[in-house]
């Protein structure tokens, strides 16, 4: 059915299902189950130093012969921060927890130093070029055009991502293999690099449909593979994206409660995500939020998107380093308003289930979609 589809046969993959990288919560079993059902399976190698990515590599080659990705973060330009703007952040927090609504807290924020983070990049891309891994995908940038060549000249496939027609086609004329459109219902981190941080919430923020649509008209559909991204939860999301000019999709959140990933994704987060589909009281909305990692991502409201709406927050990389240990706290002691909640929009269509029963559910739900338009 998908013997001519641009992506299968680029990808050299069965069905036109990416398993988006999921930083940190993606399994080797999740990435391997993945592409053994016949889709793409894909690590997130973002945070991982050459030692894990390559460890994580040959663990996923243990499960699985077939094709799958790695993804990485293409680092950002340097900022500058000022003790005032970490004092700020430092005030915030204590703010939160003097609230009393963090119980038995004992975080010290002002013993935690914040310093500028390790690049891992150049170590991960020898990596990558040392292993010769089927896909390299990346987001938040492009890669440069000597890493391009050799990537090319080691048939390493490149997929980019783009939240806006100008960046796909960017990303095209740079020359990757397929672009990943990544619309506003996505959960995670906005992918976006030709606008700053809070450009991105007001100008790149683009639904999935208006992003194929748009990008259409400078793209030829026919020719160049496409990938949609944010909210694809089923089969009809699948028909509804390669009727709109995709040739195939990337699910994220639909993978955030499969069996494969429960040993990285905190149960209670976990829950949260199932409990969405019995109770429609339990849909709690998502947000854009740059409160956790300074950088705007999507995830359920919290107490913590609250407390930081409209303040002075860190830049990528920096802001994470004070919020992160009080949501891991967080998790620790199940405070739910304190955790870090990623999840798209269309979460409450997650179910608890492995990566191969939704891979096959979402192919068997296209092709019953399919039939009845024929
Ligand atoms: C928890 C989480 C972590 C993510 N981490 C990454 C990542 O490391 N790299 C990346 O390119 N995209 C990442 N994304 C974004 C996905 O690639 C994709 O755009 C998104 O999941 C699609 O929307 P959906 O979640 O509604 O399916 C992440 C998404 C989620 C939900």
């Amino acid at each position: 059915m998908f013997a001519k589809n641009l992506l299968t046969q680029i990808f050299h993959i069965r069905y036109p299902i990416i398993q988006a990288p999921m930083s940190p919560l993606t399994t080797p079993e999740l990435v391997a189950n993945v592409s053994n059902a016949g889709g793409m399976g894909t690590i997130a190698g973002a945070r991982m130093t050459a030692e894990q990515l390559t460890n994580e590599i040959q663990q996923v080659r243990s499960l699985t012969d077939k094709p799958f990705g790695v993804n990485l973060f293409i680092p950002p330009k340097q900022t500058e921060i000022s003790a005032q703007m970490i004092d700020s952040v430092r005030k915030e927090l204590k703010r939160l927890i003097a609230k009393g609504k963090v119980s038995d807290c004992r975080i010290d924020f002002d013993s935690i130093s914040v310093k500028p983070p390790k690049d891992l990049y150049p170590e991960q891309i020898e990596v990558i070029l040392k292993e010769k891994v089927s896909v390299l995908s990346f987001t938040f940038g492009y890669v440069s055009d000597d890493i391009i060549k050799k990537c090319k000249e080691s048939n390493i496939r490149l997929i980019g991502t783009a939240t806006t027609a100008k960046e796909a086609v960017l990303l095209k004329e740079k020359g990757c293999d397929a672009v990943c459109l990544q619309g506003s219902e996505a959960g995670g981190h906005r992918g976006s690099f030709l606008t700053n941080d809070l450009e991105t919430i007001e100008q790149s923020t683009i639904g999935l449909q208006s992003l194929l649509s748009q990008t259409t008209q400078f793209i030829d559909p026919a020719s160049y593979p496409m990938i949609a991204a944010g909210g694809i939860m089923d089969g009809a999301g699948l028909v509804n994206a390669l009727t709109s000019g995709a040739s195939g999709v990337q699910m994220g959140t639909r993978f955030l409660t499969c069996h494969e990933s429960k040993q990285l994704v905190p149960e209670a987060h976990r829950r949260l995500l199932l409990e969405a589909r019995r109770n429609i009281n339990e849909v709690r909305p998502t947000v854009l939020t740059r409160a956790y990692t300074g950088k705007p991502a999507r995830g359920m409201r919290t107490a913590i998107t609250d407390q930081f709406r409209e303040k002075m927050m860190l830049p990528w990389q920096y802001q994470a380093q004070l919020v992160l240990p009080l949501c891991k706290y967080a998790a620790e002691t199940k405070q739910i308003d304190f955790m870090q909640l990623w999840a798209g929009q269309n979460y409450a269509r997650c179910e608890d289930q492995s990566a191969t029963e939704i891979i096959q559910q979402v192919m068997r739900e296209a092709k019953e979609i399919l039939k009845r338009y024929k």
